[in-house]
């Protein structure tokens, strides 16, 4: 997953860095993140990957999950009372259309020629393998149910599309958080080498930030029903009632967080201490071959770190029905996010414009755009 991530994201610094070169302005960057986080999730799940540049049918699909993501991320009255479809129906033609179109590029870009090449006997390369052999091997499961696993999971991509965007313009609005993000990059890579996921806890501040923003912007409700009578906090709940676990509550209140309305990504970070190997083998710093010990000395250092199980930041939910794309859009995000600010300083023409709702990762399709000044290391 994250030789993936950092491929897809060298591959979106090219681009950025040809636009960069010749274009001044503002750049309408967020349909770029798209398509890259697309092909991080489909490099990832079926070993596919598109011209982003130049693959119309790749791009307008991307945008038709875009537009999807944005829709589903409204809340609207229908999705609690069904009855009202009647009243949407022209809402629900415009999904469904993207939806066909989406899943005729699915088929014919990626599922049909692998249904030809697959190799029943082998061991499966990817998620889409793992998907088809299911299909050989359970009766019970039709071809629809496997295209629509695959369709709902890459289009999980949208999330880490948005979430960086969002990432981006936060550094936009705050130029300090900018800093501090550069500072430690260029402390690890010194602007040498590529990031990858495995700098993840070197890079403590970075990976707040994306906490943050996801703390400002995760879903304000998660709606369960009880399956059984149960006793929560001393309230009795009978099966069947429905249950919402208030991440808005949980994310905004004083109650938890100090200033919850300023964005802070350092209330994630907590100074932990690890053991460090010393260089040398005796105190004193001078080596003595008479004194040296059968280990390496070692010593406690203390470090920043990503505060791990908070118990009232819930973005992914808890529980038997936990997010499962979790671990994809963390470490996607992550990989993305630090790259672009690797490479470029980020800016807005105009602080008024980078609109986002509250308890929202979807921003529409058409945004605002950012500036992106490349570095020199
Ligand atoms: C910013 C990104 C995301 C956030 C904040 C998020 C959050 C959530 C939340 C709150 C739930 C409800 C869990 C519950 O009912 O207790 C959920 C469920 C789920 N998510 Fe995500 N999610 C994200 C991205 C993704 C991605 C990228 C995928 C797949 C690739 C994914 C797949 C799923 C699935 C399949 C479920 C249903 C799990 C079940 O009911 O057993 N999510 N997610």
């Amino acid at each position: 997953m994250g030789d993936v991530a950092t491929f897809e994201s060298i591959e979106l610094l090219q681009t950025l860095k040809n636009i960069t070169r010749t274009l001044d302005s503002s750049i309408n960057l967020k349909p770029i993140l798209m398509t890259t986080a697309m092909n991080m999730f489909s490099h990832y799940m079926c070993n596919v990957r598109f011209d982003a540049e130049n693959d119309e049918d790749f791009k307008r699909i991307v945008d038709h999950f875009d537009e999807i993501f944005w829709e589903i991320n409204q809340g609207y009255a229908l999705d609690f009372l069904p009855w009202l479809q009647p009243f949407y129906k022209k809402h629900l033609d415009k999904l469904s259309n993207w939806s066909s179109d989406i899943r005729s590029f699915i088929l014919s870009r990626i599922v049909e020629q692998r249904e030809l090449d697959l190799d029943i006997e082998g061991p499966e390369k990817d998620f889409l393998d793992g998907l088809l052999k299911v299909l050989h091997e359970d009766p019970t499961v039709d071809r629809n149910t496997i295209i629509f696993m695959l369709e709902d999971f890459l289009g999980g991509h949208s999330s880490v599309g948005n979430l960086v965007m969002l990432c981006l313009t936060a550094v936009a609005r705050d130029p300090e958080v900018g800093r501090k993000i550069r500072a430690e990059l260029d402390g690890l890579t010194k602007g040498k080498r590529p990031v990858t996921l495995l700098d993840r806890h070197s890079l403590p501040y970075t990976e707040a930030t994306v906490l943050e923003c996801l703390r400002y912007a995760s879903s304000p409700i998660v709606p369960h029903v009880a399956t059984e009578n149960a006793a929560i906090s001393g309230y009795g709940v009978e099966k069947g009632t429905i249950v919402f676990i208030n991440n808005y509550e949980l994310n905004t209140s004083e109650e938890y967080w100090n200033e919850p309305e300023k964005f802070d990504p350092s209330r994630f970070l907590e100074k932990t201490k690890v053991r460090v190997r010393r260089n040398s083998f005796c105190d004193s710093g001078m080596e003595s071959d008479g004194e040296r010990p059968s280990k390496p000395a070692e010593t406690e250092k203390e470090v920043w770190s990503v505060k791990r199980n908070i118990p009232h930041f819930l973005p992914f939910s808890i529980g038997k029905r936990t997010c499962i794309g979790q671990t994809l859009v963390t470490t996607m995000s992550f990989v993305m996010f630090a790259s672009i600010m690797q490479e470029f300083e980020i800016g807005a023409e105009n602080l008024e414009d980078l609109r986002q709702k509250p308890a929202c990762v979807a921003l529409p399709k058409d945004t605002y755009n950012l500036f992106l000044i490349p570095r020199k290391h």
